[in-house]
């Protein structure tokens, strides 16, 4: 009888780095060679021998390619942006639930991001930006610290013309592209037709994402159609070391992307 072989979840598929985007100084969106199933929102770990692992989302699906947007923020991701076009990078993955497309179907559609967390949920707003038969009034409410901060400015003028985007800055001055303030303040007054029904999604820094849920629910969201992805430190990212359990949940499986009924006592 043929030895049955397991396979280790822990090693690694090379992936090439077939174009990078530079957003700003410290935040740069790596286009990778992937062939297979992937949704928005799922990460990647990337792993540098000798520096180690960092779990990364995947910001864009397209044609055999993942976009990784990374911000530099120590040894790894130092690292990583070593790396240039032609490069490969050791990748695992993909983990964790990402965001489901069909949930958000046919509904009023609102996404609250900030910062790097516009890159889990870029996928979403691109499919929704191309596909607008599919859904109802969408708005998108994106904040970024200034100017030189703004990421995948390509893409706003995009989605621009097929949803409601308001861009705000922590500071500056207003210009017809973008205001000023906290992406909660723009939420009491979203027009929606039916927001019992409406669907809203929340990422970003955690003071941001829990504001922002509050607001929602003040402006009548429901619990049931708010969905927020959180960022733990993981190790594994499959299950095993519990670094990323908070009570019953671990968040590299059961997330990071959790329905705010479940996800409310994970919200820092
Ligand atoms: C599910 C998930 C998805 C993520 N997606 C992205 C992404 O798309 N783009 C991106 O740039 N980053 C993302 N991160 C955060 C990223 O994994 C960390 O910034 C990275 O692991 C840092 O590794 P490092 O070795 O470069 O930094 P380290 O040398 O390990 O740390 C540098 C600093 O970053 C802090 N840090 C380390 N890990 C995290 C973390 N998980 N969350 C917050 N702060 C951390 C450390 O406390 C330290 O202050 C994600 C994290 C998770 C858990
Ligand atoms: S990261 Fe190891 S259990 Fe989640």
């Amino acid at each position: 009888m043929a030895k049955e072989v397991t396979k280790n979840e822990y090693v690694p598929f090379l992936s090439e780095i077939k174009e990078v985007i530079k957003h700003t100084d410290i935040e740069y969106t790596f286009r990778m060679t992937y062939e297979g199933d992937v949704k928005p929102g799922q990460f990647f770990e990337v792993s540098i021998p000798k520096y180690g692992e960092a779990p990364i989302s995947v910001s864009g699906i397209k044609d055999g390619l993942i976009d990784l947007t990374i911000r530099r923020v120590g040894k790894v991701t130092n690292e990583v942006f070593e790396h240039y076009e032609g490069d490969k990078l050791f990748l695992r993955g993909p983990y964790g639930n990402g965001f489901d497309v069909e949930e958000y179907k046919d509904k009023e559609l609102v996404v609250v991001a900030g910062g790097t967390g516009v890159s889990p949920v870029r996928g979403v707003i691109q499919y929704f930006a191309d596909h607008d038969n599919q859904r109802k009034d969408m708005t998108i409410i994106t904040g970024f610290k200034s100017d030189k901060d703004i990421l995948f400015k390509k893409d706003f003028e995009y989605w621009r013309q097929k949803m409601n985007v308001i861009l705000t800055l922590d500071a500056g001055i207003e210009t017809k592209d973008h205001k000023i303030g906290l992406v909660t303040q723009y939420i009491p007054d979203l027009k929606l037709a039916d927001v019992e029904k409406a669907v809203a999604i929340v990422v970003g820094p955690p003071a941001m994402m829990r504001f922002s849920v509050k607001a929602l629910l003040e402006r009548g969201f429901k619990e049931e159609n708010i969905w927020i992805s959180q960022e733990r430190k993981m190790c594994c990212g499959i299950g095993k070391c519990g670094h990323c359990r908070i009570g019953d949940k671990y968040v590299c499986l059961d997330g990071p992307v959790f329905n705010y009924t479940q996800g409310k006592n994970l919200v820092d």
